[in-house]
C-alpha cells in the first residue's frame, strides 16, 4: 500500500504524545498522556522509565485508532524526547536499575562544585574551560554525564555490570527506540548526535564518545549507545509491539533540535524559541562548532549524514511554562494555564514587580545553580493579576537574556524569532515577547514543530520527503508580532529585570 503518513513520538518532561503527519507535514491525529513526576527530595526529580514506555505504547495505539491509520500506510517513525534525562537498565530484562533521573534534577550539584575546583577543569563564570572545549557544554547537573555517574556510584555493583555490557545507558530516545525495536529480544542500542551532545560524554568536534570525559566521569564504554545521524534507519518495530508491524524507526532528535528542524531553520542564522516547561532558543551556526563566550551552549543541531553535523548555539532556560503551572497548581490562581492570558490582560502592566522563577537555579546565560526564585518590588497595590502578568513577562525577559548573549556571540543582532510550543497560542505573551526583545516574533501555522521535526527526520531517511527544500516549502506563517513598545520603556523595564535577577542569584550558598 502507498505510504501516506509519518508518525512522531514526542516523549516530553510531563507527557508523551504520538502525532501522525501527512505528506504536506500537516497533523492528522494525535494522542497524549501525562506521566508521574517523582520528587524524592527538594531539588530531585525522577520519572519511572517503565511508565514512560507504557504511556508511549498507549499513545501510539490511541493515535492510530483515532485516525484509523493502518500500519502499512506508515512510511517511518521519528522519535523526539526530553533531553539529558538518564535511564540505566538491564539489557537482559529491560528493567531499569534506578528511576530515570530527569534533566531538572540537581542531585549532582555538590559533585559539580568539586569538579569545578579540580585542577585542570576550572571554568570561567560563563562556562569556558576544558569541558566546553571537549563537549560544547559546561559543568552542570543539567546534563546526563553526572547523572549516569551518580547511578553507577549508588546502585551496588552497577559499574562492574556496566563494564561487562550487562547494563545499558540511554537518554529517553535510546530507551524508546530500544524498546520499540525488540527490547531484550534484539533491541537496537542507538542515539543520535543531537541527544549525544547533551551527555557531557560526546566530543563536539569528532561526534564520537570522548575518552577523557568518560574517564573523568568513570562511565564504561560498553554501556553507551552507538551515535548515529538524526535521520537514519536505526531498526524496525516488532509485529508484537504497539504498531503491530515492522516499520522503520528512522528519525531521532532531542526535542529542542527537533523544533529547530520542524521550523525549517536549515540556514545559518535561523533561530527558533520553543516555549514548554522551560524555553530553549537555538540558533543554527552551520557546520563549525563555534564555542560561546557568553554563557550559551554549543550543541549538535542535526545530522543528515554520518560524520556531518549542523551545529546550534543554545540558550537554555529551565523555567518558563513551569512558572505558569506553578501559579496554577501551587498558588491556585487559575484553573487552566491558558487562563493566564485572561487575567494578565486585566492589568496594564505588572505594577512594577518582577518575578524571577529560578526554581532550579538559573540556566543560560547565568548558570547559577545557587539562584532561587524571587518576586521583587511588592507593594500593597499588587493583585494576583499583576503577578500573573509578571510571570508571563519573566518568560520574555529570560528569552531576552539569551538573545543578548547570542547577539554578542554572533556579532549580528537577531533579525526575527520563530516561536513554537504550546504557549505561543497566547497572543499577549507573543506581543510582550516582541516588545521586550524589540524584534519581530513569527508564529508558524503548525506550532507542534517538535513532533514535526522528528517526523521530517524520519521521512527524509526513507524517501517519503526528498529534501530539506521540500520541507521548507511546508512552512507557513500564522501571525507576526511587531514590537510596539517605545524603545526607552523597553530599556527601562529590562534594566529592572536585570536588577531583579541580581536578587535571585546566589541565594543558597
Ligand atoms: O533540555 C530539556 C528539554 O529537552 C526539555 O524539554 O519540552 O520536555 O520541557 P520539555
Amino acid at each position: 500500500m502507498a505510504k501516506k503518513y509519518v508518525v512522531a513520538i514526542d516523549q516530553g518532561t510531563t507527557s508523551t504524545r504520538c502525532m501522525v503527519f501527512d505528506a504536506k507535514g500537516l497533523p492528522v491525529c494525535s494522542q497524549q498522556m501525562e506521566h508521574a513526576q517523582i520528587y524524592p527530595k527538594p531539588g530531585w526529580v525522577e520519572h519511572d522509565a517503565l511508565e514512560i514506555w507504557s504511556r508511549t505504547q498507549d499513545v501510539i495505539r490511541g493515535a492510530l485508532e483515532k485516525g484509523r491509520i493502518a500500519p502499512d500506510e506508515i512510511a517511518s517513525i521519528g522519535i523526539t524526547n526530553q533531553r539529558e534525562t538518564t535511564v540505566v537498565w538491564e539489557k537482559a530484562t529491560g528493567k531499569p536499575i534506578y528511576n530515570a533521573i530527569v534533566w531538572q534534577c540537581m542531585r549532582t550539584q555538590d559533585f559539580c562544585g568539586e569538579w569545578q575546583r579540580t585542577p585542570g577543569w576550572q571554568q570561567t563564570a560563563s562556562g569556558e574551560g576544558k569541558v566546553k572545549d571537549h563537549t560544547g557544554l559546561l559543568i552542570s547537573p543539567y546534563f546526563s554525564g553526572t547523572k549516569i555517574k551518580w547511578i553507577l556510584d549508588n546502585v551496588p555493583g552497577a559499574r562492574e555490570r556496566a563494564a561487562k555490557g550487562e547494563i545499558l545507558f540511554g537518554n529517553i530516545d535510546t530507551w524508546v527506540i530500544w524498546n520499540l525495536t525488540g527490547g531484550p529480544n534484539g533491541g537496537v542500542h542507538v542515539t543520535d548526535v543531537s541527544n549525544a551532545s547533551r551527555t557531557l560524554l560526546m566530543n563536539i568536534k569528532t561526534l564520537q564518545w570522548d575518552q577523557e570525559m568518560m574517564k573523568f566521569l568513570d562511565v564504561p564504554a560498553a554501556m553507551l549507545p552507538a551515535i548515529k545521524p538524526s535521520s537514519f534507519v536505526y531498526g524496525h518495530t516488532k509485529a508484537d509491539g504497539p504498531f503491530g508491524a515492522a516499520i522503520p524507526v528512522a528519525g531521532d532528535l532531542g526535542d529542542q533540535q527537533a523544533a529547530l528542524f520542524g521550523q525549517a531553520c536549515f540556514g545559518k542564522g535561523d533561530a527558533k524559541n520553543t516555549y514548554g516547561t522551560g524555553s530553549f532558543l537555538l540558533l543554527n551556526i552551520g557546520e563549525d562548532p563555534v564555542l560561546s563566550k557568553n554563557g550559551l551552549l554549543t550543541t549538535a543541531g542535526y545530522s543528515l549524514q554520518e560524520g556531518k553535523c549542523t551545529y546550534a548555539l543554545e540558550g537554555s532556560i529551565a523555567i518558563t511554562g513551569a512558572a505558569v503551572q506553578w501559579l496554577r497548581d501551587n498558588l491556585r490562581l487559575f484553573d487552566e494555564a491558558p487562563d493566564s492570558e485572561y487575567f494578565a490582560r486585566k492589568v496594564e502592566d505588572s505594577g512594577g514587580i518582577y518575578f524571577v522563577p529560578a526554581f532550579s537555579g538559573l540556566y543560560a546565560p547565568y548558570w547559577d545553580m545557587e539562584a532561587r526564585g524571587a518576586i521583587v518590588g511588592l507593594t500593597r497595590y499588587i493583585r494576583k493579576e499583576h503577578l500573573i502578568r509578571a510571570t508571563l513577562e519573566s518568560i520574555c525577559y529570560q528569552t531576552r537574556d539569551v538573545v543578548e548573549a547570542m547577539n554578542k556571540d554572533s556579532g549580528v543582532p537577531l533579525a526575527e524569532l520563530k516561536v513554537d510550543g504550546g504557549a505561543v497560542k497566547n497572543d499577549l505573551l507573543m506581543q510582550m515577547q516582541a516588545d521586550i526583545l524589540g524584534t519581530k516574533v513569527v508564529r508558524p501555522e503548525v506550532n507542534e514543530t517538535t513532533a514535526l521535526g522528528a517526523a521530517y527526520a524520519a521521512g527524509l531517511a526513507t524517501g517519503f520527503w526528498k529534501s530539506t527544500d521540500e520541507l521548507t516549502d511546508h512552512w507557513a506563517e500564522d501571525r507576526r508580532f511587531d514590537p510596539l513598545l517605545a524603545a526607552d520603556k523597553r530599556a527601562e523595564r529590562y534594566k529592572g529585570w536585570q536588577k531583579a535577577v541580581t536578587k535571585a542569584k546566589g541565594w543558597i550558598d
